[in-house]
């Protein structure tokens, strides 16, 4: 049985110019990225490359909509594909990096063939997703009203490329909600019963760096962030590492259906869960890796472990404010509604999870986060 592996080969550079030269950006690359991303980092350098931003197809976190949109615009022909940008920029490239894109709902539904026929290279701009290590692709299925990943090995990049200078720009509360995701995939992939002794390794290098980094900002202030960055981006990029072989769980799979119908930001709907998945997992079982992931949250928060997860959601309410769930918008109706469609669409995720949980687990967690 494969232990570990680390697909994508890991760069790190500079500047956006050693980036450019490196790789020979050129004609024949179809680059995807925000507008406000590229164009301070890259528009002086006049590159002949197809560029294509995201934000023309829509708001928000990328659907397959969106997708089936950029397809129509798609140049006639390119050799590479190269993003610049979040999650949601990282996770459509991966897609438009196939042989056959569309109908996106026909990939996610097993019906075609996942087959990646273009070079890919992703550069992440935001602290959180690890995307450009993983092989998922997720997108909202809109007309399903859930978020769905789609993982296989065809969509593994071939380079990740990480410039800690591109998330100079990254206004706080996205480097907030990103730094959150990271931090619950080091977690989820830390307590998954696919963890291996690898993969252990940077899910607790992970939580390690971004629970100091979170101390330092809540010491210093937001500004703080600054001369850290490069300490956020490869934290991500290890719990990337991480819950790509050993995957992520039940925080990941309840938050989708937030994040899909409530048009929640990714980060933040994984905190309105995350307290709330792990308090119902050390109801059913506290001895075992929790007992030791606890011991370590709390070595680093210095306070007792008896109170790590108040002392913990402390420290992120600086971060975000941990809001109930209704202030999302979600009603008493959803509880049933989200718990049926984490058990229909989310058994990859809750695979994974520490102790199996039931539906009616599922919906206590819902209905406790509730108010
Ligand atoms: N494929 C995976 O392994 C994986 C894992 C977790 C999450 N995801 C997905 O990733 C997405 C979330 O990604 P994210 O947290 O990176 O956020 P994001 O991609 O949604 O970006 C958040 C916002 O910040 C902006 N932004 C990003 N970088 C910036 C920069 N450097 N300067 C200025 N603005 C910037 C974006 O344009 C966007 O408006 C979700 O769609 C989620 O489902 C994918
Ligand atoms: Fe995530």
């Amino acid at each position: 049985m494969t232990q570990f592996i680390i697909h994508p080969r890991i760069y790190q550079m500079a500047s956006c110019e050693e980036f450019a030269a490196q790789v020979q950006l050129g004609a024949e690359d179809l680059i995807l990225t925000n507008a406000y991303i590229y164009e301070p980092a890259f528009g002086s350098m006049h590159l002949p490359c197809h560029v294509i931003y995201l934000e023309n197809y829509g708001s928000g976190e990328p659907s397959d909509e969106m997708v089936e949109a950029i397809y129509q615009d798609l140049p006639a022909s390119f050799r590479r594909v190269v993003a610049i940008g979040g999650g949601g920029v990282l996770d459509v490239a991966k897609i438009l990096s196939l042989k056959h894109i569309s109908p996106v709902l026909d990939l996610f539904d097993g019906k075609t063939e996942v087959i990646r026929d273009k070079e890919l290279i992703l550069v992440p701009t935001t602290c959180g997703t690890g995307s450009e290590v993983t092989n998922i692709s997720i997108l909202a299925l809109n007309s399903r009203g859930t978020k769905k990943g789609l993982a296989t090995e065809a969509l593994f990049a071939d380079s990740a490329v990480l410039i800690p200078a591109l998330l100079m720009g990254l206004p706080f509360r996205f480097f907030a909600t990103s730094a959150i995701d990271a931090l619950v995939h080091a977690v989820e992939s830390s307590l998954s019963p696919k963890a291996s002794a690898a993969s252990k390794l940077f899910s607790y290098q992970a939580i390690d760096m971004i629970l100091r980094g979170f101390l330092e900002i809540r010491n210093q202030g937001e500004e703080a962030r600054f001369p850290i960055l490069e300490q956020f981006l490869l934290a991500s990029n290890y719990a990337g590492i991480a819950f790509g072989n050993a995957g992520c769980a039940a925080v990941h799979a309840l938050s989708y259906p937030l994040g899909a119908v409530y048009h929640v930001p990714h980060g933040e709907a994984n905190y309105a869960m995350f307290t709330g998945v792990m308090n119902k997992y050390l109801s059913i079982r506290s001895d075992g890796e929790i007992s030791h992931l606890n011991d370590f949250i709390a070595n680093i928060l210095q306070c007792d472990v008896s109170c790590v997860y108040e002392e913990l959601e402390n420290l992120l309410n600086v971060l975000i404010p941990k809001k109930p769930l209704f202030e999302y918008g979600m009603t008493e109706e959803d509880l049933q509604i989200f718990t049926n469609s984490v058990r229909e669409n989310q058994q990859r995720l809750m695979a994974n999870n520490f102790v199996p949980l039931s539906d009616e687990d599922v919906y206590m967690i819902y209905r406790g986060l509730y108010k």
